[in-house]
Order: C-alpha cells, then sequence, then structure tokens
C-alpha cells in the first residue's frame, strides 16, 4: 500500500545529539519523526516539551508526528503549533474535553490525531472519529520504549479500521509500542498504515537498512 508510513521515534535516539540523529533519519526513507512528549504524570516519565520540538524544527523536514501524553494536552495546543508540530496526537483518557481539544489543534493548523491506551475501549473513539486526521492504537502502555508488544491490541485497530469504512471516513491507523520486523506485518494486516518504531531501529548503527527490513516486512 503506497500510504505506508514509517515513523522513528526520536524517544530511542541520543538526547544529547538531537541534530544529527534527525540528519540520520532524515537519510532513510522515513516519511515521518514520531516525538513523544513526556510530563511526569499522565505517564510516569519525563522526555521534553515544545521548545526543544522547536529546536529540532530546524533540522529537519520530515513530517512531526508530535504525540503527547501528557495531563490536559489542549493546554499546549499552541506551543506545539509554534513549535512546527505537523501532526498533534492527544490522549482520550488525557483530558475531559477530547472533543474540544482536537478542535482546537485542527483550528491551529495542525492535522489532529486521538489515540487510546491498551485498557481503553475502541468505543471511546466513536464520537470524534468524523474529526480527526489520525488514529493512534497503543501497543504498548504508553511510557517507555522498548516494550513488549501486545498482541491483543491488534483487535482495536481491525474495529477502526472497520468503522472508518462503515462512516466513510478517512484518517490514518498508526500503531506505537513494540514495532518490528516481527510485528509490522500484523500490524498491517490489522489495518495500520503508519508504523512507529523506536527501540527496534535505533538499536542498529545503520538506520538506513534497519528501515528497510520494516518494508521488506510489510512485503513478506
Ligand atoms: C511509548 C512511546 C513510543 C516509543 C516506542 O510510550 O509512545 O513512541 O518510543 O518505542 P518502541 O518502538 O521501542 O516500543
Ligand atoms: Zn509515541
Amino acid at each position: 500500500m503506497s500510504n505506508q508510513k514509517i515513523a522513528p521515534s526520536i524517544l530511542a535516539a541520543d538526547y544529547a545529539n538531537f541534530a544529527s540523529e534527525l540528519k540520520r533519519i532524515e537519510e532513510t526513507s522515513a516519511e515521518y519523526v514520531h516525538i513523544d512528549i513526556m510530563d511526569g504524570q499522565f505517564v510516569p516519565n519525563i522526555s521534553f516539551g515544545a521548545d526543544v520540538v522547536a529546536s529540532m524544527r530546524k533540522h529537519s523536514k520530515l513530517v512531526f508526528d508530535v504525540h503527547l501524553m501528557v495531563v490536559n494536552p489542549e493546554r499546549f495546543v499552541d506551543a506545539y503549533a509554534q513549535a512546527g508540530a505537523d501532526i498533534m496526537t492527544i490522549h482520550t483518557e488525557s483530558t475531559l474535553h477530547i472533543h474540544g481539544a482536537l478542535q482546537k489543534i485542527k483550528a491551529a493548523g495542525m492535522k489532529a490525531g486521538v489515540v487510546i491506551n491498551p485498557g481503553t475501549p475502541v468505543e471511546n473513539l466513536i464520537p470524534v472519529l468524523d474529526l480527526v486526521d489520525q488514529v493512534l492504537i497503543m501497543t504498548v502502555n504508553p511510557g517507555f520504549g522498548g516494550q513488549a508488544f501486545i498482541p491483543e491490541c491488534l483487535e482495536k485497530v481491525t474495529k477502526v479500521a472497520q468503522l472508518r469504512q462503515e462512516k466513510g471516513l478517512h484518517f490514518d491507523i498508526e500503531v506505537d509500542g513494540g514495532v518490528d520486523n516481527k510485528t509490522i506485518k500484523a500490524c498491517a494486516d490489522a489495518g495500520a498504515n503508519v508504523f512507529v518504531a523506536g527501540s527496534y531501529l535505533f538499536k542498529a548503527q545503520d538506520l538506513v537498512s534497519q528501515v528497510e527490513t520494516l518494508r521488506v516486512a510489510l512485503n513478506d
């Protein structure tokens, strides 16, 4: 499928060298850079914020796919729009006002994404499906890279793809967590077309050929 996109997660890169890590990603065939924002409250880990994303923007022309794991992400819509985020994806579990928050993201000129944790049912997405450009189904519990893929989450990918068809909608379906050359094909078969991969990609010296292993696995 031509709309398949690989999104290397910068969470797994060297934080002291974001400029050169972004250059490494630019050299691959990846379409997106996945950028994880963690506040130490919504998830038990802290990464970085909008100012760092703004600095990264100077070093990359790739699509910035920003995944916010923060409480009340609507507070930061303008900050990420100004930082140069292309897609801003927020958790249903992180705000009482998911509908309004997604409207705010779109009004700020970004693509809007909605994401659910492994323990959250697909039904919680239904009221906002017609608002979004991307649905992200977490395939690990958020907070850390390098965790094992949870295969049970793929049923939710299939359900979301069915709902998209029934409703005649066109959003992308992304998966995040434990994606590697062994799990990516099942994600695609379930209906996902955007694939985040962190530890699997960055453990390799040669990022270019490691991204290609995902494309090969997709075509198996
Ligand atoms: C986890 C993050 C992921 C993470 C994925 O909370 O949302 O984007 O970087 O890392 P891997 O691919 O190592 O599971
Ligand atoms: Zn993520």
